[in-house]
């Protein structure tokens, strides 16, 4: 970030406002909150309301079809601020890496004033700058891997939870996904980095971290490729150097925090899963024992399609793998129905490893067609009614397991990490599980922050009751 129009903002910034709205997946949100901080740094105070922010930005996800009708939504909602009170309204995030969208922007959104990308994060400042000052239309993208960029200031939303990247892009191309035509190759962090990152927010109190990155456990793979004796030495607070080559000895590193109670990650793809990371989560007390390990199909035939590189047995003997080597441990997924050529035994397969695995949350998603991508150009489109049937029936199969599973939680006594007030009812607090489930229960604000015993009295579809001990 360059700081000089950090200075140069603050000329004019004072009383202003600015709203960044965040869509996406929380490696997403980790940019919205880079946004934010630099916002912040330059003056700007934040807002929820939209006809009242000087600033607006737009920080797009590409993943799938819905969130670009969210944008074009919205753009048509903030078109009568811009025209009212002069409004700036910038755009960046994933789906500014992609052409098509940035011409329909520049033809059909012509009042849009800052246009960045991905790798042109740490420029936004620049980029507001120059559009303020010389009132000028500012496209910033680049179709380049950019550097790891250190340093830019966060303004987290939340005081308890923060999300850390380790890393960045993916090299893996399944057909279906867009990620790495837009996020680029591969690139890892320096661990000292991750190491003085999550050592802050644990001396400012956060609790819990959640690691992330499109394929986390090729962390520093890409590096070790290209020299394979690199290790980093990464000097702890206490003075003593641990070497971190990998993500399990990472996540071996991150334990060793004082402070921060929680740590999760996101996402590892099953085809890398490999043993010193299971080791890695059974020995390290602070790794929750929910695993998210994404199947997007349950057929061999799908998978190949989809150039997962893993078939349906190699999925279920790792998830046996994990339960032998970690007896309590539980997995969430992400499943994609409708993707071309899916038949109706290929769907079959999936529900077939949903009853067998039991994940205690499935994130469903409809096979959603990106441009640039291999499956867009397949032939073998499954039909809309179809998809929605396959995703009705997936999801009817994911909730009688989730409230089964619901009801193996009841009388049982489980260590939570209260968030806070519940939202809805004022003498009750909520927390979350190990393994992800929300807790509500009757508390005190002395609770928050903190890890507490709760007996779990009742069981509600997407929530559990209980009562602190
Ligand atoms: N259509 C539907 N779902 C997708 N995902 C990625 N690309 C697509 C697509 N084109 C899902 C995958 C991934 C999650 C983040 O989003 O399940 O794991
Ligand atoms: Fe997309 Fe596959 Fe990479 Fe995940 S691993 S970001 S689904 S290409």
């Amino acid at each position: 970030m360059e700081e000089k129009y950090i200075d140069k903002i603050k000329e004019f910034s004072y009383g202003k406002t600015y709203t960044v709205l965040t869509m996406g997946c929380q490696l997403n949100e980790n940019d919205g909150e880079k946004i934010s901080g630099m916002l912040e740094c330059a003056g700007y105070t934040k807002t929820s309301d939209l006809s009242k922010a000087d600033v607006i930005v737009f920080n797009t996800c590409c993943v799938r079809e819905n969130a670009e009708d969210k944008l074009f939504g919205k753009l048509g909602e903030v078109k009568k601020y811009k025209e009212q009170k002069g409004t700036i309204i910038a755009i960046g995030g994933c789906m500014m890496q992609e052409e098509h969208i940035v011409k329909k922007i520049k033809t059909s959104y012509p009042f849009v004033d800052v246009i960045f990308g991905t790798h042109t994060l740490q420029n936004f400042l620049k980029d507001l700058y120059n559009a303020i000052i010389e009132n000028k239309k500012i496209e910033d993208i680049l179709d380049i891997d950019g550097e790891v960029i250190e340093g830019l200031p966060v303004a987290r939303e939340d005081k308890i939870k923060a999300s850390v990247s380790i890393m960045n892009g993916c090299n893996n191309f399944c057909t279906y996904c867009i990620v790495p035509y837009v996020r680029g190759r591969e690139r890892s962090r320096n661990p000292q980095d991750i190491y003085d990152e999550v050592l802050l927010l644990a001396k400012k109190g956060y609790k819990e971290i959640t690691l992330l990155g499109q394929n986390v456990n090729s962390y520093l793979v890409s590096e070790r490729a290209k020299n394979k004796d690199l290790s980093y030495k990464v000097e702890k607070e206490n003075g003593e150097k641990e070497e971190v080559y990998s993500f399990a000895t990472l996540l071996r590193l991150l334990n060793s925090i004082e402070g921060i109670e929680r740590i999760r990650f996101i996402s590892p793809h099953p085809k890398d899963f490999t043993t010193d990371v299971i080791e890695a989560i059974r020995d390290c007390k602070k790794v929750c024992k929910l695993i998210h390990l994404p199947l997007q199909s349950g057929s061999t035939e799908v998978l190949k399609a989809m150039n997962r590189k893993y078939t349906k047995e190699n999925f279920l003997s790792l998830v046996e793998k994990i339960q032998k080597e970690i007896p309590d441990i539980e997995f969430s997924t992400d499943i994609i129905v409708g993707f071309p050529g899916e038949t109706e035994e290929d769907f079959t397969n999936t529900l077939d490893v949903v009853s067998k695995v039991k994940f205690e949350q499935i994130y469903m998603f409809i096979y959603s067609r990106r441009v640039g991508t291999v499956a867009d150009k397949m032939e073998n489109q499954i039909p809309e009614e179809i998809k929605h049937s396959r995703f009705n029936r997936l999801k009817e199969l994911a909730e009688k397991i989730i409230a089964e599973k619901n009801t193996e939680y009841v009388g049982k006594v489980i260590d939570i990490l209260v968030e806070g007030k519940s939202k809805t009812n004022d003498n009750m607090y909520t927390g979350r599980t190990e393994t992800n489930k929300v807790v509500n229960f009757e508390g005190t604000d002395e609770n928050i922050g903190k890890i507490v015993k709760v007996k779990i009295v009742s069981e509600h579809m997407w929530y559990l009751k209980g009562k602190i001990i």
